[in-house]
């Protein structure tokens, strides 16, 4: 059980986030956290209260509304305080409310107005014998900032009370939420980034920024609009008996309300709600929920209010995007092609509608730059609204045993040294032949046409070998006819089908050196890499001790590529399975040593479009021929092979002096050096 000395401890240091946030957010106009992060330390601090009343610190949060006003625009006091509202999560939660409504109102018939719970900010507008006379902010719900100038500026407001339907009231305080349409804050946005100015994190802020400008000029070219939700004040009174009519009431004045329906059950408000979660991307404005009242003001009355709440209303809250959890652990997840990524393991969490306990961090460095931990608090949001991503750590929160995470020098499933050369983001197991992660790709891609070229052994045969247990790697194949019996046992796999498969295994282990590397499926060694490597290193055995320095002789071999191939080649479990390959009987014959290689360490460039084949192609060709090809063009090209529409490279060629020749030429000097058939 926890002690009274870490409660209050830990409330304190609630109510001192939650301090800084509110100053951040009310007076500076400059949020740094979002919204439902704030709700959630809002709940935490709640949670604790509720568990330890006694521990309630004085000066907690929760018994006020807001933050004081900023001193620069002049103080007003609410004649009438606004209030908050209650927040619900779900169904339960929403029909308890109802319950609570229905308790307090025996047998009575009610109706609820279900309106959209804006995400702006609510001001009140007060309105003398039909002329807006002031506009002030919510403030702390007590007092509020005097934004009368401002306010004067939005466009759908009415400055004068429309007389049409008749006379206006002498006096009419307005209440409604200020804020951004979603197509104008995006234009603003766009604005601010071609003047280079700091962009909005959202219509909110958007919002909030500017309305509390001092200067009502700059609100004035701000695309804010506003919505009414309610009346605080009206003298006469109106004798309107429910709170829907009112908001049409005050359309007749000029005021716009967004929809709203009145609904006669707590389940079609339900209904609603979850009809406004689809809708909710189309509106044009941003919605943080629905908000359900109690449609007579008859009833409004007898209801009442509960501490800074009114009992008849309820604000029916979307799912959080963003919450607080706990790291509990940090795994190693090995994909199909042994890249290595981290996954946090969180303590469950709704974000979103969905319950999030997986997170990816990508990689080391993102575990770095967001300096996670084990045992952290962190935030978790939903990328697009699909994928969970953690958004920051809470140093705050950080317990004295967080445990630092780092890259692990083992491959978590097979063991094999985890690789990762200088440059790169990503860390690999070097054990691609052998560890089972990788196997399925292993497996395609040593079958594949350009690889071993194993005809018969296609993807619905590996998926039921594997099935079967019978290939744990590559070397497996080999051995599959051993096991003629099980293999027959498959559905739809007769003896001519086992036996073609068998076949076509027999004659892959006749191959050439350049297959064979190729279908090791080394990171880097494509196939015209691996057949260049042939050329070079003329065996196995050769390439197997091959150090970087060696390697790089090899046209096309950089550094990164030279270090996965001696990665690939030390990793013990490799050998192993290369070994058993060549054991089963696979062989080639020993490479023709290029009879020349004329081009031998000269610098070629392709450049423009060839018509009889790809530049890729053309590259290849001359690296066969012991050219390095290059993407641009210096003072040590040997040639430019120019084909139609060549550009600036041509240009440069030509300045420098540099032989060029033309796709005739090329094809010409590719015969003369036998690469193409005369
Ligand atoms: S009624 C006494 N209706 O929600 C209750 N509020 O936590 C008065 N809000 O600050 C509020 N849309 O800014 C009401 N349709 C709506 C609303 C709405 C947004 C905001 C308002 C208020 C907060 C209540």
């Amino acid at each position: 059980m926890t002690q009274p000395s870490t409660v209050v401890a830990q409330m304190r240091q609630l109510i001192q986030i939650l301090a800084q946030h509110n100053h951040a957010y009310y007076v500076m106009d400059q949020p740094t956290i979002a919204d439902s992060e704030y709700d959630q330390l809002f709940h935490q601090l709640i949670a604790l209260e509720q568990q330890y009343p006694e521990c309630i610190q004085a000066d907690t949060p929760t018994n006020k509304v807001g933050d004081k006003a900023l001193t620069k625009f002049e103080s007003v006091t609410h004649a009438v305080p606004m209030l908050s509202l209650g927040n619900v999560f779900n169904q339960e939660e929403l029909f308890a409310f109802a319950r609570r409504v229905e308790e307090r109102l025996p047998n009575q018939t009610i109706q609820y107005d279900v309106e959209l719970k804006f995400d702006g900010l609510a001001i009140s507008l007060w309105y003398e014998q039909g002329v807006l006379v002031r506009g002030v902010t919510r403030g702390d719900g007590e007092t509020g900032e005097n934004i009368t100038q401002n306010v004067k500026t939005i466009r759908n407001l009415p400055k004068v009370l429309n007389h049409a339907s008749g006379v206006v009231p002498e006096l009419l305080e307005v209440r409604g939420e200020v804020l951004m349409p979603k197509a104008g804050f995006n234009k603003l946005n766009k604005h601010l980034k071609k003047i280079g100015e700091k962009e909005f994190a959202n219509p909110r802020n958007a919002a909030a920024g500017s309305l509390r400008q001092l200067d009502s000029q700059i609100t004035k070219t701000r695309p804010l609009a506003f919505y009414a939700y309610g009346i605080a004040q009206c003298e006469p009174e109106n004798k309107i008996e429910t709170i829907a009519k009112s908001l049409d009431w005050l359309t007749e004045f000029g005021f716009e309300n967004y929809n709203h329906w009145v609904v006669n059950s707590i389940e079609e408000a339900q209904a609603k709600y979850e009809q406004l979660t689809v809708e909710r991307p189309n509106l044009s404005v941003e919605i943080d929920g629905m908000v359900v009242k109690v449609n007579s003001f008859e009833q409004q009355r007898i209801l009442g209010f509960v501490s800074r709440a009114p009992r008849w209303a309820v604000a029916y809250k979307f799912p959080a995007e963003i919450a607080l959890t706990k790291v509990e652990n940090i795994d190693w997840q090995v994909g199909r092609t042994g890249t290595l990524t981290p996954v946090a393991r969180l303590n469950p969490v709704a974000v979103g509608g969905v319950t999030v306990s997986n997170v990816t961090l990508h990689n080391i460095g993102e575990i770095h730059r967001l300096d996670v931990r084990i045992g952290d608090t962190v935030s978790v949001y939903r990328s697009g609204d699909v994928i969970p991503k953690v958004e920051k750590v809470w140093p705050e929160f950080r317990p004295v045993d967080a445990t630092e995470v780092e890259l692990p020098s083992q491959c978590p499933v097979c063991e094999s040294p985890v690789v990762m050369p200088e440059g790169e983001a990503l860390a690999r197991c070097s054990g691609g032949l052998y560890c089972a992660a990788q196997r399925i790709e292993a497996i395609r891609h040593f079958v594949s046409r350009k690889a071993l070229d194993i005809e018969g052994l296609g993807d619905r045969w590996v998926e039921s070998l594997l099935h079967l247990d019978l290939l744990k790697d590559v070397a497996d194949i080999y051995h599959l006819h051993e096991h003629r019996e099980k293999l027959l046992t498959i559905e739809k796999m007769g003896e001519k089908s086992v036996q073609n498969l068998i076949d076509s295994i027999e004659n892959s282990k006749k191959t050439t050196l350049a297959a064979f590397i190729y279908a090791l499926g080394i990171r880097g060694v494509g196939e015209t890499t691996a057949r260049m490597l042939a050329n070079t290193f003329q065996t196995l055995d050769a390439l197997r001790v091959a150090d970087i320095d060696a390697l790089k002789k090899t046209p096309d071999v950089g550094d990164i590529t030279a270090e996965w191939i001696v990665d690939f080649f030390q990793a013990p479990h490799n050998l192993e399975v290369l070994d058993r390959l060549l054991a089963a009987g696979i062989h080639w014959d020993a490479p023709v040593a290029p009879s020349r290689q004329p081009l031998n360490g000269e610098s070629w460039v392709v450049t423009g479009t060839l018509s009889t084949m790809g530049r890729d192609e053309a590259t290849q060709l001359l690296q066969a021929l012991g050219a390095r090809v290059s993407g641009s063009v210096s003072s040590k090209t040997k040639c430019v092979v120019a084909g139609e529409k060549a550009g600036s490279k041509l240009d440069k060629a030509e300045k420098l002096g540099i032989a060029v020749i033309n796709e005739a030429e090329f094809i010409q000097l590719m015969k003369d050096y036998g690469q193409l058939a005369v």
